[in-house]
């Protein structure tokens, strides 16, 4: 790599950036301008990270991260299935209109941009251009197969595909350097939130599957369960991101696939991994218990899913000489020990609470 740079790291206090930033500055020589209206996540004590505060649409803050830092990651995102249709139009907004002028500035000012896209353009399941079922899905072949607009689940693929259709026109009829990444299902330390105690309402599949296992509720499985994602391992994805940053050449203009084929499992199959793993973990723990309910009970009308996804990672293989490593039975310990040392004390807290405020209404207090 060349001289020393400045990296501008948007969204860096998300499950995702508070991985990258420390991996970024491990790898590299360059400072960082780590950018969130929320750093919790992101580890304090690196003079070579400067922490920013703020949400992105704050006057002034576009124009002087990207007249600072050459090379922008832009990570900001709602991406999470429960807001897409209970809050639309904060997921459009969040997903395209707030990075519109994030990525007109790069195009005129020259600055290089890393976009994180998502694996949700490709829709339900995997189609050739021609709408057969193919297996795998593919960033240069795969046509996209969306729901209708009555289920709102497509409005964040809706969203993220037109911005990358924003990022390639400016990459082919201007000038603006850039990579798209589409991540499938990245999991590790740190990911989402619980409910209640970090955050409200239903999180993504790992954090809510550890939320009962920890609570000792059943694990709520949509309709059976039977639905299948390809899990990476965040150290994984991290690793590619690193050589995506190192390799602006061969990466340019590049839309890449990120995940782990190999760890194509249903979704049944990820909770009874993790139910074992956590009983290793934690001996005394109450056996797990599982519970179908309908997507309508868990998430409300207009949600809709992906049966199968899985990404063809062939060209990430060949650009980056990357290939993923970890299998899901080996990426459960860490995660199981990271929910277990944040929250098993804030659940506790909030338990000793409970008993507190039912022991003053029992003696009328
Ligand atoms: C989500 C996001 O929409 C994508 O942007 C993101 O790229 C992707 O996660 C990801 O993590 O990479 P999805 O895979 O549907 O997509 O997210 P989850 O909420 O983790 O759901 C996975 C599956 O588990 C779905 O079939 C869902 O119905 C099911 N699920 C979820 C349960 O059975 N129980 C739950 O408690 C939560």
């Amino acid at each position: 790599m060349g001289a020393a740079q400045r990296i501008a790291v948007l969204g860096a206090g998300g499950f995702l950036g508070s991985h990258i930033v420390p991996a970024l500055r491990a790898a590299l020589p360059w400072a960082i301008d780590a950018v969130d209206v929320n750093l919790g996540k992101l580890a304090p004590g690196d003079d070579g990270v400067h922490r920013i505060a703020a949400r992105l649409d704050e006057p002034g803050l576009i124009d002087e991260i990207t007249g600072r830092c050459p090379t922008v990651i832009s990570l900001t995102a709602l991406c999470n299935p429960a807001l897409y249709s209970t809050r639309p139009l904060d997921v459009i907004d969040a997903n395209y209109t707030e990075l519109l002028p994030l990525v007109k500035a790069c195009a005129a000012r020259g600055n290089r941009l890393i976009h994180f896209s998502t694996c949700e353009v490709y829709g339900r399941r995997a189609l050739d251009a021609a709408g057969q079922p193919t297996e795998e899905m593919n960033e240069d072949s795969s046509g996209f197969f969306l729901g209708p607009v009555h289920r709102e689940r497509w409005t964040y693929a809706c969203a993220k595909q037109l911005l990358e259709r924003v990022i390639w026109a400016h990459g082919q009829h201007g000038n603006l350097a850039f990579t798209i990444i589409r991540p499938f299902n990245v999991i590790g330390p740190r990911m989402d939130f619980l409910p209640g105690i970090d955050g409200e309402g239903v999180p993504r599949v790992l954090a809510s599957f550890m939320n009962a296992l920890l609570r000792g509720q059943p694990l709520p499985l949509v309709d059976g369960g039977q639905q299948r994602r390809t899990f990476i391992s965040v150290h994984d994805f991290v690793d590619a991101i690193v050589r995506v940053v190192e390799r602006p050449g061969v990466c340019r203009g590049e839309i890449l696939n990120l995940g782990n084929p190999a760890n194509d499992v249903t979704i049944r199959a990820l909770g009874e991994a993790l139910a074992g793993a956590f009983a290793a973990f934690d001996p005394d723990a109450p056996a797990a218990r599982f519970e179908s309910l309908s997507a309508e009970a868990l998430y409300g009308p207009g949600y809709d899913d992906t049966a199968l996804r899985i990404p063809d990672i062939g060209k990430a293989r060949r650009l980056l000489h990357w290939s993923p490593q970890t299998s899901l039975a080996a990426m459960l310990p860490e995660i199981i020990a990271d929910y277990v040392a944040r929250y098993r004390p804030l659940l506790d807290n909030a338990a000793n609470d409970d008993c507190d405020a039912a022991a003053r209404r029992a003696s009328g207090g």
